[in-house]
């Protein structure tokens, strides 16, 4: 058996935040954010929104394309760094909302590359022959934890998620094979320092703080290192990739990693300049608007790879069915 994506969705909230509307708050400028990281803009949601009101609606959207009746889902993952509440999970949340009662339900998180991960959780359960049908969703609110007025982190992260419906099959496609990594030695690089069970007085703010030069030095390894490595468990390499839809971070650090493997600039999927840094929804995301825009056809060999806190790295290699 393998796990087919036989539907996508995705959301983000209204409320757009540009880089000109950040150079008034932070000494930055458009120029500045557009060059070095390529993003345009982001969505930002308003206080009353939680991370489990955007997963929601990307998963009623996967819900819809998939044309999935809640009540036949046995799992819901949802990966996130941002849940509404410690307890209960984002996932347990929107198992009430979808009117999923058959369905077990469990968050899982390693921040950016949540999706990857909770991606190859889900096939897994469905190769073992556990469960048919899992809706994977990525969702994070990363915004609610920034601080405005640190130039280094407030420009890069947006808001938003994404959710794919997965379901048991024998056809010859789905996903082929997963790689992923953590490096716990270097998760000082980027943190999130308050509001643990190692801060009960809250005595540090809720808000990340990121070594970029560092995550940005990691991040450009982790790319080519996770590409490489899942094509390779999949007997395959480079030539064999149709389309790419990597974490969307930086456009440096995609560039660079269009440019160490010659690949075609159309194979790789962007749209961080309207979105930014979405964490754990910007892989399902860019999957969503990569379907809806026909860039990915039947049979076409697909690589989702990203990075994030831990520090962490995955991939997925998907034959499109
Ligand atoms: N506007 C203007 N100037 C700025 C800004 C800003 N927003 N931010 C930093 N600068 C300044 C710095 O202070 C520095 O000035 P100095 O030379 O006087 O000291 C100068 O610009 C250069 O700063 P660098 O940090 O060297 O800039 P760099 O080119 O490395 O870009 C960036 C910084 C965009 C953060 C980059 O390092 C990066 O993208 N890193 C990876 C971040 C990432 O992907 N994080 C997410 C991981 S995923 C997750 O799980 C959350």
């Amino acid at each position: 058996m393998k796990a087919k994506i036989i539907g996508t969705g995705s959301y983000v909230p209204p409320k757009i935040i540009t880089n000109d509307d950040l150079s008034k708050i932070v000494d930055t400028s458009d120029e500045w954010i557009r060059s070095r990281t390529g993003i345009e803009e982001r969505r930002v949601s308003d206080p009353q929104t939680a991370t489990s009101d955007l997963a929601y609606f990307a998963a009623k959207r996967a819900l819809l394309s998939s044309k999935t009746d809640p009540m036949s889902i046995d799992l819901i993952l949802v990966a996130t760094c941002s849940p509404d509440t410690l307890f209960p999970s984002v996932s347990c949340i929107i198992q009430d909302r979808l009117g999923a009662q058959n369905a077990a339900a469990m968050d899982l998180s390693a921040a950016c590359s949540g999706f990857n991960f909770a991606l190859a959780t889900a096939a897994s359960f469905i190769e073992s022959g556990n469960y048919k049908n899992i809706l994977v969703v990525g969702a994070d609110t990363l915004t609610k934890y920034l601080d405005w007025t640190d130039r280094n982190t407030c420009i890069l992260f947006g808001d938003g998620a994404g959710a794919v419906m997965l379901k048991a099959t024998d056809e010859d496609c789905g996903v082929l094979s997963s790689y992923l990594k953590a490096k716990g030695e270097d998760g000082k690089f980027l943190v999130m320092p308050g509001g643990g069970s190692r801060d009960p007085e809250m005595k540090n703010k809720r808000f990340i703080r990121m070594e970029g030069k560092e995550v940005f030095k990691f991040a450009v390894k982790a790319l080519e290192e996770s590409v490489l490595e899942v094509l390779k468990l999949s007997g395959m390499d480079i030539s064999d990739i149709d389309f790419v839809i990597p974490h969307q971070a930086n456009i440096r650090i995609i560039d660079h990693v269009i440019k160490k493997f010659n690949l075609p600039k159309d194979k790789v999927y962007v749209n961080l300049q309207k979105y930014g840094n979405t964490s754990a929804a910007s892989i399902p995301m860019a999957l969503d608007e990569a379907v809806a825009g026909n860039k990915i056809k039947k049979g076409d060999i697909v690589v989702l790879s990203g990075f994030g806190a831990g520090l962490t790295y995955a991939a997925n290699l998907v034959k499109w069915g």
